[in-house]
């Protein structure tokens, strides 16, 4: 892996879950740590890119010589990403963004109330990835796609229906890896080609799949 195939490049990597309030303290996550994300960073950093980490809330810390933002919604990453992405060549889309947010924020903490059960109402989140891949002059547009089931078939419909470049089909099913562990595998799915990678460390697979992605041109 030679170092330097980012030189000049701006990347952005989004990492790490999203939070979606209830009220002042309770909100719907999962379980992504951010670990992907933060060494895609790292990567980015090694092949010679200026980086740019959009984190939901994790427990790392800031890789060297990354610029972090931090946000805890999908609509603050929504922000935060719209306004880095036009002025960057690269945007990866690494993290869990909650498909759905609570639809009605209590600005005082919920009771509890006499009933066995509660529902909450909830709507939709914009999808982030396919916002940045609609803009003017995009960047080289590449998402994630977590998958329990039918991996490949659910990940090639992913970046045709989000206008993607490529997707990164990431199954979560296989014990000890995906969400929260150290080890990944991946297959990395472009109009072309299908290239599967790993078993691995994060560390590791983000080196590979850096290597993969500088090799993108607009
Ligand atoms: O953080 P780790 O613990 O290291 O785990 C890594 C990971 C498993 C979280 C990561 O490798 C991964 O797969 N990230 C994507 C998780 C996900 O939410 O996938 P998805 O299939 O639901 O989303 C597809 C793509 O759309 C992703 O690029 C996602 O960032 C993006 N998206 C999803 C919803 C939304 N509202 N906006 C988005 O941009």
């Amino acid at each position: 892996f030679a170092t330097g195939q980012l030189a000049g490049r701006h990347v952005v990597i989004t990492a790490g879950p999203t939070r979606e309030a209830i009220d002042p303290v309770r909100y719907l996550s999962n379980h992504s740590s951010g670990k992907m994300g933060y060494a895609l960073a790292e990567a980015a950093v090694e092949a010679g890119a200026r980086v740019t980490l959009i984190s939901g809330p994790t427990g790392l810390p800031t890789p060297e010589r990354v610029t972090r933002i931090d946000v805890t919604s999908a609509l603050e990453m929504l922000e935060a990403s719209l306004a880095q992405a036009p002025q960057c060549d690269l945007f990866i889309g690494a993290a869990a963004v909650a498909d759905y947010r609570p639809a009605d924020y209590q600005p005082q903490k919920m009771k509890k109330g006499d009933e066995d059960t509660l529902q909450i109402a909830l709507t939709k989140n914009p999808d982030i990835i396919a916002a940045v891949a609609q803009i003017e002059n995009r960047p080289i547009t590449i998402g994630f796609a977590a998958e329990s089931e039918q991996l490949l078939e659910y990940a090639r419909g992913k970046r045709e229906r989000k206008g993607l470049d490529a997707i990164i089909a990431n199954d979560i099913s296989r014990e000890g890896l995906g969400f929260n562990s150290d080890d990944n595998a991946v297959t990395l799915i472009d109009a072309e080609r299908e290239l599967a990678l790993g078993p691995m460390s994060k560390t590791r697979l983000a080196r590979a799949l850096i290597a993969e992605l500088s090799r993108y041109t607009r």
